[in-house]
């Protein structure tokens, strides 16, 4: 969603800003713009992509060392050029950002009409500027300190940034509810909503915590305080991440590279963690709440889209392996549904992002309510990492594109690690059967490289079904959650209807859809309950649908009823969803591409949904 970009120092600062602008497009937006200091702040907005922005401002005046600019993701008011950010203050003197949601924005706006404000756009930041400027003038103080005064009367979530032609070398910054990360240069300072626009400049970069405000002037040290106005000491971190991390390194889309990578990170998601000859498994960030997952009452698996997928296979494994009871809900749905908690309660958080606003606000209710939580989250010292109470990051590395792939592997491989370190602990299962599951996961990133190498049949299945209406994917036990991803992953993509069932629920409706123009979709591996699914295969072939299964290397059963198979490799029936999602990715892919769609950034889509 929105994304933010600042920078002051000694460097031209509009490059770096519409570089920084570029590297935000994944998140998903509609419209751009930028103010730039020289003397006096000059702004540009454009409606659509940042190429136009950068196509309107060729010709324009730049010149400057301190600029904020600003990918809008339309809440208040439409997409339009008026909307988009920056705004100016009344006098034109400040210029400001802004990330999130000022909820109490219509009561704030009245005070400022009534006391002569003229109001350009329909926003909620084009209010807090105001206010600011207002407070300012009338009170006679700061602009650190208006903005300050200013924060504490505004109910809501926010990351802002802001500029002022009185102060020319300095930027205000402030978050609550909405990450900011400062990157420090040398003698400059860079502030994104995400690291993506710093990791080219900097490793160094301080997360700025809720209700702080940040004073960064070029050439000093930052200084930052609460609204409380309590001083704080900025706490340096080391990024991670690479820059070509962040390039399609060849590839024509992030998709097909994040697909690719996938054998690297859920090798990544697994190492120091998994040692086949010791037999042990252990992750670090939970070693102190082993007990309480071990002894808890059940455990609550809270997530979004492709992560509440990753949290469905996750209660198949924990019942399965380590004989734990699960539950899986939607965050959105959790939170506001007077959910019964205790303080005997487990609850594991997934986010890819680490800042999906429904995910973050699970957490805080069950947190009140007494319950331990636990993260499973992609981006290190993201929001949702920070407010669980202990956690183990998957490191897939940065997910561009915004259809999720390397990170719902690498979010299934964590509570494979999980469900296995629990059974291990609680001995759920023999010690062979243990060590036997432990190699085959540990053999699974090779497995995952032959599965990648399908020599062009799902590009060709794409070509043959590119046209279709509606697509139905179908699977039981461990495959129904791969079932529900692969039908995302077509949607989100390809604009395509396509619907996830347990492969058994067919009966009870899907059935009446099938005809000669229906592709299914079965996931049907040579384990658990294959002869119910072969079963279920021959109803679709005897109305007339078309087949495509993922079937096991060798299979003939399946392969003498489909219309197409895609082979993956034997494995165990636990680590099938990680093999089978990846042709199923590929699939989605292809036909997206076939159909000319914006495979890395879809139509309506955001990367992190930092809105409920
Ligand atoms: C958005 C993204 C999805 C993602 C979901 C949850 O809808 O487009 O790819 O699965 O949010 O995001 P999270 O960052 O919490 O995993």
């Amino acid at each position: 969603m929105c994304g933010i970009v600042a920078y002051v120092g000694y460097k031209k600062a509009h490059p770096i800003l519409i570089k920084g602008l570029q590297r935000l497009e994944y998140r998903g937006y509609d419209s751009a713009g930028i103010s730039v200091l020289n003397g006096k702040i000059s702004t540009f907005k454009t409606k659509g992509k940042v190429a136009e922005l950068e196509n309107y401002i060729k010709s324009k005046d730049l010149d400057g060392q301190a600029g904020i600019a600003h990918t809008r993701w339309a809440t208040h008011g439409e997409p339009n050029q008026v909307n988009a950010h920056p705004h100016f203050s009344q006098s034109k003197s400040i210029s400001i950002i802004h990330n999130g949601i000022i909820e109490n924005y219509a009561v704030l706006k009245e005070e400022l009409v009534s006391r002569g404000y003229v109001f350009e756009s329909d926003t909620d930041t084009e209010v807090l500027v105001n206010l600011i400027e207002d407070i300012r003038i009338n009170e006679k103080v700061l602009l650190d300190e208006a903005v300050r005064i200013a924060l504490c009367q505004v109910v809501g979530a926010y990351a802002i940034v802001i500029l002022s032609d009185e102060h020319p070398n300095t930027l205000i910054a402030a978050r609550k509810g909405s990450p900011l990360v400062i990157g420090i240069g040398d003698d400059d300072y860079y502030i994104a909503s995400d690291a993506t626009p710093i990791v080219e400049y900097t490793k160094n970069v301080v997360y700025l915590e809720d209700e702080e405000i940040a004073v960064l002037t070029r050439g000093e040290e930052l200084k930052i305080r609460t609204t409380k106005n309590k001083e704080k000491t900025p706490y340096v971190q080391q990024l991670e991440w690479n820059l070509s991390e962040l390039e399609k390194g060849g590839y024509d889309h992030f998709m097909m590279k994040e697909i690719y990578e996938q054998p690297r990170s859920i090798r990544d998601s697994m190492r120091g963690r998994l040692n086949p000859v010791t037999g042990n498994v252990s992750l670090g960030g939970i070693i102190d709440y082993e007990q309480k997952l071990l002894t808890a009452k059940r455990i609550i698996i809270i997530a979004c889209g492709t992560s509440w997928h990753a949290g469905l296979v996750g209660e198949y494994l924990f019942e399965d392996i380590a004989r734990i009871p699960v539950e899986v809900e939607y965050a959105s749905e959790f939170r506001y549904r007077n959910p019964i908690i205790t303080e005997e309660d487990v609850v594991i958080a997934i986010s890819q992002s680490g800042e999906t606003a429904d995910t973050l606000a699970a957490i805080e209710l069950a947190k009140q309510k007494g319950a331990t939580i636990i993260g499973i989250c992609n981006v290190v010292g993201s929001s949702i990492a920070r407010a669980t109470h202990a956690g183990s990051y998957t490191h897939a590395g940065p997910e561009i594109g915004v259809a999720s792939t390397k990170a719902f592997t690498a979010q299934v491989t964590v509570l494979t690690l999980m469900a296995l370190r629990l059974a291990q602990l609680n001995g759920a299962i023999p010690k062979t059967r243990f060590m036997q599951l432990l190699h085959e996961l540990d053999s699974l990133p090779e497995k995952v490289e032959e599965v990648l190498n399908t020599n062009g049949l799902t590009e060709h299945i794409a070509k043959k079904y590119k046209d279709v209406n509606n697509f139905l994917y179908l699977g039981r036990g461990y495959n129904f959650p791969v079932a529900l991803e692969g039908a995302l992953k077509l949607k989100e993509i390809s604009y395509i209807h396509a619907e996830g069932y347990p492969a058994a629920e067919m009966k009870h409706g899907p059935i009446a859809l099938i005809d000669e123009n229906m592709p299914v979709v079965f996931i049907a591996p040579q384990l658990g309950i294959y002869e119910k699914v072969v079963s279920n295969i021959q109803e679709v072939k005897a109305r007339k649908g078309n087949v495509i299964a993922i079937v096991t290397e060798g299979d003939t059963i399946v392969r003498n009823m489909a219309d197409y198979v895609i082979e993956i490799p034997k494995t165990e029936e636990y680590l099938v969803p990680i093999l089978a999602s990846i042709p199923l990715q590929k699939l989605a892919y292809h036909i997206a591409v076939l159909r000319n769609c914006n495979v890395d950034m879809p139509r309506n889509l955001a990367k992190s949904v930092t809105v409920e």
